[in-house]
This record gives C-alpha cells, sequence and structure tokens, in this order.
C-alpha cells in the first residue's frame, strides 16, 4: 500500500504543475502504459498471497480510478484554457478600415442575354440550352441545308475531324432540331449561346452570340412573327417607334424567309438607334421550312410555326453605344469598367428575371 500511496502522491504532485496535452498524456503512459506504474502493480498481484491480493487489488483500483478522474479533469481544464486563449487571439476588430474590394462587371453580353430571355418570357417563351460542339446533322442536314448546299459554304464553319462530322455550330438553329425531337409540340422556345464562324472585322468574330426562337402550334402565322419581333425590338430598346424593315430573304430552314435590319445613326462615333438612314441587319427569319418539321416527325397537317435568329452582340452594340465587335471578347479590364454593367445596378427595365 505504502507503494501506491507513494504513486499516487507523486502524480497529484505532477498534476498540480502547469501542464499541456502532451505532458498530460506522459504522465498517462508513465501510469497505464505497457510498463507503466499501476500496470505494472496489477501485473505483480499474481506473486501476493492471497488475504493481502484482496485488499491491495481494491487500493490499487481505487487509487487508479481517482487519478484517472483528476487527469480527466486536467485534460478538461487545458482544453478550456486553449479553447479561450483562442477567442482571446482570434478576435475579430469590427473598428479596422476595410480592405480594398476590386468589384467585377457584367459583361454587355451576358446583360442583353439577360435582358432579351426575360422579355421574350413575359410573352411565353421558355429558355433552352444545346451544346457548342455539334454534328453535323444538327447544324444542318436535319435543318434542310443537306451535303453540296451553297448554305454550307456561307457559314465558314469550324470542323473538329477530317469526316466532317463534328463541328463548332455555326448558328443556334440545331437547338430549335433537338427541341422538336425531344417533346411533342406546341413549341414556344428561345435558345440562347454561342455560335461558331471563321470570319473576323469590325462587325464579326469567330465567337458571336445567337439568339434562336421558335413558336410552333396550330395556326401560328407569319402576322405572329412579326408582332413578336416588333414586340421585343421595342421592349428592348425601350421605345414606342423604332425603323425596322423586313426584306425578302433566303435561309434553307423557313420558307417564306425574311432579314430584319434596324434604322440608326453615327454621332460622333457612337451608334445612335431609330434615327438616320443607316441600316444594321440584326436577325433572320421565317416560316419553318415543311422538310424541317418532316425531319423531327412532326404532323404537317395540324402544326406550323415560325422561327428566328437574332444576333446577341450586334443588339449589345446598338443599344449601348460599342462599334466594335472584336472589343467584346478582348478580355480588356479598361473596357469592361466602361461598358460593363454594376451586379448591384438594377437596370431601367429589368423585370425579374435570373439575378
Ligand atoms: N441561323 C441563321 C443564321 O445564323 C439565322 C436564322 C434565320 C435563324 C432564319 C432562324 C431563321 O431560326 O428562321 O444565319
Amino acid at each position: 500500500m505504502s507503494d501506491i500511496k507513494k504513486i499516487k502522491d507523486e502524480i497529484l504532485n505532477k498534476l498540480n504543475a502547469d501542464l499541456n496535452i502532451e505532458s498530460i498524456n506522459q504522465i498517462k503512459s508513465e501510469l497505464f502504459g505497457k510498463k507503466g506504474k499501476i500496470s505494472n502493480s496489477f501485473k505483480n498481484l499474481g506473486s501476493l498471497p492471497t488475504e493481502e491480493r484482496k485488499k491491495f487489488a481494491s487500493d490499487l483500483n481505487f487509487v487508479k480510478d481517482e487519478l484517472q478522474e483528476k487527469i480527466n479533469k486536467k485534460i478538461q481544464e487545458i482544453e478550456i484554457k486553449e479553447i479561450n486563449s483562442k477567442l482571446q487571439n482570434e478576435k475579430v476588430d469590427v473598428t479596422l478600415p476595410e480592405r480594398n474590394i476590386v468589384q467585377g462587371k457584367i459583361h454587355p453580353v451576358s446583360q442583353v442575354i439577360d435582358e432579351l430571355s426575360s422579355i421574350f418570357s413575359e410573352i411565353g417563351f421558355s429558355v433552352e440550352e444545346g451544346p457548342d460542339v455539334e454534328n453535323e446533322h444538327y447544324n444542318f442536314t436535319a435543318l434542310n441545308t443537306p451535303d453540296n448546299h451553297p448554305a454550307r459554304d456561307m457559314h465558314d464553319t469550324f470542323y473538329l475531324d477530317d469526316k466532317k462530322e463534328l463541328l463548332l455550330r455555326t448558328h443556334t438553329s440545331p437547338v430549335q432540331v433537338r427541341t422538336m425531337l425531344k417533346g411533342k409540340p406546341p413549341f414556344k422556345i428561345i435558345a440562347p449561346g454561342r455560335t461558331y464562324r471563321s470570319d473576323s472585322d469590325q462587325t464579326h468574330a469567330p465567337m458571336f452570340h445567337q439568339v434562336e426562337g421558335l413558336h410552333i402550334d396550330k395556326n401560328v402565322n407569319m402576322g405572329h412573327l412579326k408582332g413578336c419581333l416588333t414586340y421585343f425590338i421595342k421592349s428592348f430598346f425601350e421605345v414606342d417607334k423604332i425603323k425596322m424593315r423586313f426584306r425578302p430573304s433566303h435561309f434553307p430552314f423557313t420558307e417564306p424567309s425574311a432579314e430584319v435590319d434596324i434604322g440608326y445613326e453615327l454621332k460622333d462615333g457612337k451608334i445612335v438607334i431609330g434615327e438616320g438612314d443607316r441600316w444594321l441587319e440584326i436577325l433572320g427569319c421565317g416560316m419553318v421550312h415543311p422538310n424541317v418539321l418532316k425531319n423531327v416527325k412532326i404532323n404537317l397537317d395540324n402544326y406550323q410555326g415560325y422561327a428566328f435568329g437574332i444576333g446577341i452582340d450586334r443588339l449589345a452594340m446598338l443599344k449601348y453605344g460599342i462599334n466594335d465587335l472584336r472589343a467584346f471578347f478582348e478580355t480588356d479590364y479598361r473596357w469592361l469598367n466602361h461598358f460593363g454593367f454594376d451586379p448591384l445596378d438594377v437596370p431601367s427595365n429589368y423585370r425579374g428575371l435570373s439575378r
């Protein structure tokens, strides 16, 4: 017993010191480790005479529990001390001046996509998406543009393989095909997104943006097409009157087809819409060709409709007076700071969509 008492006093003495977790662990293994003092005493029990053994075992257990409890208490104390000192050291000083924050700007193209999505959604269009890497079938053949059709040359296509099966979509029109194949009419969708052609000058970039529109239902006609586009253009430019002209044109996937130009004027090198005698072509449209509807198994006796494809970058140039398209994609922060939009500013024609 005197041995046990010695161990106990010695440990209690040690525990009184200012300890950290490592020194506590050391004490623990000194007592309870393989060759620890308490573990050894238990091992020695066997060599004691029976009468002594019982008493010694009970004393030993008692001291063991007592020390264990003291050690646990000490660990708790240390942990609380550590937390308190952490709280003290990591205190946030709310009176410090703030760091400089550089706020990003929304690119005019993203802004215009937001605006046009909200305008079209107001008149019942939903938004669809398609892949940038398209196959030749959806981009051309299903759109009534077979091999050797001259319109294929006009598109300056970026092909991705020798067989010319995979390509970067040259327009958003393949989304028409994808949408009609996966659903049942009626359809009333727009599909904004990136498009690609090997072309570059002041009003053309190899990567640009279009929004496709498609409305198929029982009695949809050219009058609806004109009404829809006029409504869109007026809402988008926030004007009651606008100079717009529908010119007869040709697209393989529409019959009849038209192109729409917007009237504008250059004032001090800046574009002003609705005045002057210059015209900028911004979209192609028409009644969906019966061959396209056949390709997606739509019954021509019951359904017909119109489609359109609008150049989004051109819309942005016209609305926000930007006269060089190439600057859109040069990622020059000075340009973006000037022409970009503050994410927290709500535009005057904001209609409550997406942001
Ligand atoms: N896909 C045509 C182009 O990129 C634009 C277009 C014209 C889309 C007529 C249409 C359409 O949906 O009906 O030049």
